[in-house]
């Protein structure tokens, strides 16, 4: 290739930035010019991007959120959307698209590549760690460790005051973030969207351990799961059992902030990588991790499967937390 370009889509995710660091570096050093695009998709259709120079990647590595911005992109759902986007690319001699994002992002590079031959190469960014074919995406580590610092202070007023305290974390489809920071913050619970709710069964055991004095206070986890709205329904339906928990919804906390090392290093091999894999002529393929080493898995995969949470971290979070 000549020239690729690449964008962020979907929601931000911290490690955007250094993954765009490695995929501009990589592509620079073997020669290969570099189109940022701007606000995902959206940039895509209304052309607006540009050339990126090394320069334009330093001192990003460090930087929380994606300095080619993101946008939730619906109009790219439209086939014929998605073929002018392909004139776009062929008219300025973009030879492939490197997409960084999540699912839908994801789905969206795949369909492009099947309807109009743009070879893609697709990164997984999002805080979830909910994509198939991947142990682990850029982001996530960063936000449950987020989300950790958050819940020990939580867990300060808990205590002080003798309170229970709802926790919701984010994970629209999957538990991922809760069980890991449950189990990370010691919750006394982890609610999963994996596993029905019982409400009765929560209250009896708070109450339970008041009565033992050993659960004076406490936190439980919850994931947010597919409607809006259940942490705050939770607690009301507890209040109607007669306990009086307090709410917290950390929502978008967990997705801003400088990536954590873990995700500098995993975006930064996974942009290169990324790279790698074009000039190798492969298409139409994620950048993913198994047993700690990068793979690529084929798009048409990731999407059509879905990642379960891992059953083993499943049952042992359930045996110490609930
Ligand atoms: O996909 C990442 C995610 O953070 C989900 O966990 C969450 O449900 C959703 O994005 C929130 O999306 P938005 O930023 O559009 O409110």
């Amino acid at each position: 290739f000549d020239s690729i370009a690449i964008m962020t889509s979907g929601g931000d995710a911290p490690g955007m930035n250094p993954a765009i660091r490695g995929v501009v570096r990589a592509a620079l050093s073997q020669g290969i010019k570099v189109y940022g695009i701007q606000r995902g998709y959206s940039g895509l259709i209304a052309d607006d991007m540009s050339t990126l120079q090394s320069g334009s990647v330093s001192n990003i590595v460090q930087r929380g959120g994606t300095v080619l911005k993101t946008d939730r992109c619906t109009a790219f759902k439209d086939p014929a959307v998605r073929a002018a986007a392909a004139e776009i690319l062929r008219r300025r001699g973009i030879g492939a698209l490197v997409v960084i994002g999540g699912d839908g992002s994801l789905t969206g590079a795949h369909l492009l590549q099947q309807e109009t031959g743009i070879p893609v190469i697709g990164i997984p960014g999002t805080i979830d760690n909910d994509i198939f074919g991947t142990e682990d995406t850029i982001g996530f580590d960063t936000a449950v460790n987020t989300a950790l610092e958050a819940i020990d202070r939580i867990r300060d007023t808990a205590t002080s005051h003798e309170r229970h305290f709802l926790v919701e974390v984010m994970g629209r489809a999957s538990g991922s973030i809760a069980i890991n920071v449950g189990m990370a913050a010691g919750a006394e619970m982890i609610l999963v969207p994996e596993r029905a709710i019982d409400v009765a069964a929560i209250s009896s055991e708070l109450a339970a351990s008041r009565r033992a004095g050993t659960g004076s206070s406490g936190i439980i986890v919850v994931a947010e799961g597919p409607t809006p709205g259940l942490t705050s329904r939770l607690a009301e339906q507890l209040r109607e059992q007669g306990q009086d928990p307090r709410v917290c919804i950390l929502g978008h906390i967990q997705r801003g902030g400088s990536p954590s090392g873990h995700d500098r290093v995993l975006a930064t091999c996974m942009g290169a990588m990324a790279v790698r894999y074009l000039c190798a002529g492969y298409s139409d393929i994620m950048v993913g991790v198994r047993d700690g080493s990068i793979i690529d898995v084929p798009l048409d995969d990731v999407i059509r499967f879905r990642k379960g949470l891992d059953p083993s971290l499943l049952d042992m979070a359930l045996q110490v937390h609930r």
